[in-house]
């Protein structure tokens, strides 16, 4: 077993898991963040991304005993208030989904992949950039259309604050 302690979508969490514990299943189980899902359990669907000290990791592919004393923000810990984070209201507005179970690990990828990208993002880079994400129903073209919308506005909102 392994005392572990970290940051979750600002709260400081402890947990005492057994040491094959997945990052995932603390969140999941222990947090009661079913935000985040488990497709494939094996790194390929992308439905278990989160953000780990700031960069998006598939939280099946982690113990929780490494992201002990880290920052974890998961699709719960995204949205302000009632306001939505602008990756998620693209998603909305462009239709982004349809049975939603790839969603909350779309939503963490793409937010992860326009903050790398400040410069702007085209179409060709953020379907690179998805390929470890897999939705099974929507065909990606409003999940793209909605990254670049949103990477348009956060873009625009940078450079208004600067
Ligand atoms: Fe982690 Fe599929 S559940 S990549």
């Amino acid at each position: 077993m392994s005392e572990i302690e970290m940051v979750v979508n600002g709260r400081t969490v402890t947990g005492n898991v057994e040491d094959r514990t997945l990052l995932v299943h603390f969140l999941r189980e222990n947090l009661g963040l079913t935000g985040t899902h488990v497709g494939c359990d094996t790194s390929q669907c992308g439905a278990c991304v989160v953000h780990l000290d700031g960069k998006a990791v598939k939280s099946c592919s982690m113990l929780a005993a490494q992201a002990s004393g880290s920052t974890v923000v998961t699709i719960e810990g995204l949205a302000d208030g009632a306001d939505l984070h602008p990756v998620q209201a693209a998603f909305r507005e462009h239709h982004g989904l349809q049975c939603g179970f790839c969603t909350p690990g779309m939503i963490m990828a793409a937010t992860d992949m326009i903050a790398r990208h400040p410069e702007g993002l085209d179409e060709k880079t953020v379907r690179s950039e998805l390929e470890g994400n897999i939705c099974r129903c929507t065909g990606y073209h409003n999940i793209v259309k909605a990254i670049l919308a949103a990477s348009e506005t956060m873009s625009k909102g940078a450079a208004r604050a600067a």
